[in-house]
């Protein structure tokens, strides 16, 4: 992927690449929708994601090629054109990043040539876009020394998804990309953004991603809503309780306040949130203390919540988890804002030849096709590529910029 990268790169623009950068998709182990209400989540780096080969240009042009989407050509734009424009496709998310720059005041004057090519599979909910963001915000760092930390790329690569592209998602993609730390998962705090690396000990235990297929874009999906309406929910609890999020509140509080709440949809997600933040912080302890037979049984409980009260799952995403249950997982959520996108579930290592065997029986006799089913593994954020890792794997053609 590597070689392919860079091969890419010499074909389109005629010359070397400078530098070559990796950036992984993302798995919340647990956490769902508590990022936006100032809540914990627990993600992960994976070993799939976008690789970027980049030269610096003398002048104020950007330049970038996609190898999934190459019908579009080299797309470009100035750097004194930032506004979203929608012939722009994909390449709005670049220029929203030197966009959210310059309002930051981080000048940049000279631009660049960029080949983009990777192994997220499309529709996989593996945070394609959060990837390709802190992808180009650490290039645009190191190409300018800007010095910016993984933190700071984090808040710049979200302000991109809230202010520019219009998605009003939380900190969590973009924070466990900037960040992730090879073999450790993050518990971050929404709120606060403090964090923790926890060790994931997965030799007797395997992640095992299983694609829906179901292509969704944020935008379109009911995410937005799910936003206002816990907007809604926090207005009305600040009536009554000196809160700044709805995640300040625990489980026993909701019988005490939700009362206050009229409409059912809305005690759903509230009730969803206060005990989904409780799942994640006993997510962590299971996790630290390797016991993952309750780690599994937290996702599932989670997976359920998403399912019956947050309702952001699908009858897909719903089925896949019963038959990875009947298949002989430990435990099988959704992952990702939902609505599509994969599954995340816990198998023992000694049983995943027989689990993989099992799911894939299951699935043909329900779908008549065969599952696209990836063991994947914990991985570092984003960064400078100097070699070749072993971990990366090799091309495959459905990635989705
Ligand atoms: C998407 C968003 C995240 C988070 C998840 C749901 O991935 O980008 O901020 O809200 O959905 O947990």
């Amino acid at each position: 992927m590597k070689n392919f990268t860079n091969e890419l790169f010499k074909q389109t623009f005629h010359k070397e690449r400078d530098k070559l950068y990796f950036s992984p998709g993302r798995v919340n182990i647990i956490g769902g929708h508590t990022d936006y209400n100032g809540g914990a989540v627990l993600p992960f780096c994976i070993d799939f994601g976008i690789y970027g080969a980049v030269s610096k240009r003398t002048d104020n042009q950007i330049h970038v090629f996609s190898d999934n989407i190459r019908r579009k050509g080299i797309i470009s734009f100035a750097l004194d054109q930032l506004e979203y424009d929608e012939n722009r496709n994909y390449a709005n998310y670049i220029s929203g990043l030197f966009h959210e720059l310059h309002i930051r005041k981080y000048v940049v004057s000279d631009g660049f040539d960029l080949v983009i090519a990777g192994n997220l599979p499309r529709g996989g909910g593996l945070s394609s876009s959060a990837a390709l963001l802190v992808l180009v915000c650490n290039i645009v760092n190191d190409l300018n020394n800007f010095g910016l930390d993984g933190v700071q790329i984090a808040l710049i690569s979200k302000a991109v998804e809230n202010l520019y592209i219009g998605v009003n998602c939380g900190i969590m993609d973009q924070f466990i990309i900037a960040n992730g730390k090879k073999d450790h998962a993050i518990y971050l705090e929404s709120n606060t953004l403090n964090y923790e690396f926890i060790p994931c000990n997965m030799e007797d235990y395997k992640f095992v991603l299983v694609n829906s297929n179901i292509t969704r874009r944020l935008k379109k999906s009911k995410y937005n809503l799910r936003q206002k309406e816990t907007q809604d929910i926090l207005a009305i609890l600040k009536q009554h309780v000196d809160i700044e999020y709805i995640c300040d509140l625990l489980p026993n509080d909701y019988e005490q306040y939700e009362a206050y709440i009229e409409e059912e949809d809305l005690k759903k997600r509230f009730k969803h949130l206060v005990n989904e933040h409780d799942r994640v912080k006993q997510a962590k302890i299971a996790l630290s203390n390797n016991d993952f037979v309750g780690l599994g049984m937290l996702l599932t409980k989670a997976h359920e919540s998403a399912r019956d009260l947050y309702e952001v799952s699908s009858l897909v995403l719903d089925r896949l988890v019963v038959l990875a249950m009947d298949a002989g997982s430990l435990g099988s959520k959704m992952i990702g804002g939902g609505f599509g996108g994969s599954t995340l579930n816990l198998v023992e290592t000694s049983k995943l030849d027989g689990f993989i065997d099992n799911f894939t029986e299951l699935y043909i006799r329900e779908y008549n096709s065969q599952p696209i089913i990836n063991v994947v593994k914990v991985t570092d954020g984003a960064c400078e590529l100097k070699w070749l890792s072993k971990q990366i794997k090799n091309r495959s053609n459905n990635f989705l910029f």
